[in-house]
């Protein structure tokens, strides 16, 4: 098989990028090694950037997300038993995010891809990339136990943190910058509807809390745990009276419990390797970087990273010039390791780290009373979650 861009991974990252590639008259085959079914319907990330809406709406891909995405205007950080709202509208100039689930955003890509009769082949194993250095890279797979093979002018790697194409690139090439956190989080998704409006985000001395939501009938929640936690040892009972203690409040605020019909475990990382390209395979999204989910980024990255990635390869059809794939990397980079120090300062604020000590805590407990007392530092986190203007 032959086409100009071999993706693999039908990720955000993956079929944005086919997306764009496509919307610019550019072919690209995505390889998938789940099922269609498992990757439409596996639970992660759930907060769009304005910045991600408007590509979505922008691109012809946003007609349900327009319908059933719930637009927020602000967020409450929740300690010392009350609430505190950061208005995003007021300090960003009318700006918000919206709630909408990754799957939702991946199935809707995903019919876009194959109702304009692009490819996206599911269920691929053993995939390996090759002569990634020269001008003739190519993919090889098996479906079926039959060996495919597509040839291509550039591969893009967007196969998630656990995908092979960032260690098929020789030693030496990346360099990674790495902290894993001394902590996870532990989320549910539970039948019931939102007990507040907006998201709530709960600095508490047992440890941090998120309320969260993907409809009005649908609550997602998490707890920090251990980072070797097992969830056998979290039977429901013990995840809402955890719950509750973290949520409580001096006026007694009130967290509605229901049937919780999906629960996980989510390690926390920060990472981030450079440079993202290697000739002409390039990473993008999660295969690049990870983010702790506390600031709700991982997703926008990856799509802000394809944007980048997209742009660069039209060019270079258009005129032949390498240049914006040169810079592929550097380009990326800038917002990646803002979204990295933002991501990582939500964290640092938000969660009990065990070495706490009481100088620690106080001083966490500064940050939150600053955040919430200064328009200057609100502002600062209003402006980075509502998403960083694109470079463009
Ligand atoms: P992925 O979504 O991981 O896609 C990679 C794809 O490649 C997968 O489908 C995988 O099956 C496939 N693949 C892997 N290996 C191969 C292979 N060898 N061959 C073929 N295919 C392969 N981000 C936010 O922006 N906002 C949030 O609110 C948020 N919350 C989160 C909550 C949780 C619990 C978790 C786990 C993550 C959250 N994130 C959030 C992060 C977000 O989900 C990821 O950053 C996002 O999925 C990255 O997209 P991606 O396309 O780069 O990678
Ligand atoms: C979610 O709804 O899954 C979610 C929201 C905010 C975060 C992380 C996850 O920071």
């Amino acid at each position: 098989m032959r086409t100009q861009v071999g993706i693999v991974g039908a990720g955000p990252a993956g079929l944005m990028l086919s997306h764009l590639l496509h919307l610019a008259g550019i072919d690209s085959v995505v390889i998938e090694n789940r099922s269609r079914k498992y990757v439409e319907e596996r639970v992660r990330a759930g907060v769009l950037e304005q910045g991600t809406v408007e590509l979505m709406v922008e691109t012809g891909v946003g007609a349900r997300l327009e319908q059933i995405g719930l637009v927020h205007h602000g967020i409450e950080l929740r300690f010392n038993g009350h609430g505190h709202r950061i208005d995003f509208a007021d300090l960003t100039g009318g700006k918000g995010i919206t709630i909408y689930a990754q799957h939702e955003v991946v199935r809707d890509l995903t019919d876009a891809r194959l109702a304009a009769g692009g490819q996206v082949i599911f269920e691929v194993d053993d995939v390996i990339v090759r002569d990634f250095d020269g001008p003739k890279p190519f993919i090889r797979y098996h479906t079926d136990s039959a060996a495919q093979q597509i040839e291509c002018d550039f591969i893009a790697g967007c196969d998630g943190f656990h995908g092979i194409c960032r260690p098929t690139i020789p030693a030496g090439v990346l360099t990674a910058f790495e902290r894993v956190y001394p902590f996870a989080w532990l989320g549910i998704l539970a039948e019931v509807a939102p007990s507040s409006d907006e998201l709530i985000y709960a600095n508490h001395e047992r440890g941090f809390a998120l309320h969260s939501m993907r409809s009005p009938q649908l609550t997602r929640l998490y707890l920090q745990c251990a980072p070797d936690e097992q969830i056998e040892a979290w039977p429901d009972a013990r995840i809402w009276e955890e719950l509750h203690r973290r949520f409580a409040t001096r006026d007694r605020w009130k967290l509605s419990e229901g049937t919780v019909v999906q629960k996980g475990i989510t390690e926390m990382r920060s990472f981030v390797v450079e440079p993202m390209q290697c000739g002409n395979l390039f990473l993008a999204g999660d295969a690049a970087h990870i983010v702790p989910p506390t600031g709700a980024k991982g997703l926008n990255l990856a799509v802000a990273d394809v944007r980048v990635l997209a742009r660069a390869i039209v060019e270079f059809y258009r005129s032949g010039s390498r240049e914006l794939l040169n810079r592929y990397s550097e380009t990326c980079l800038r917002r990646v390791w803002k979204v990295q120090r933002f991501s990582w300062w939500m964290t640092s604020m938000l969660h009990r780290f065990d070495d706490n000590n009481a100088f620690d805590r106080h001083r966490q407990m500064a940050e939150l009373d600053y955040v919430t007392s200064s328009r200057a530092a609100a502002q600062s986190l209003a402006e980075n979650y509502v998403g960083l203007p694109m470079e463009d």
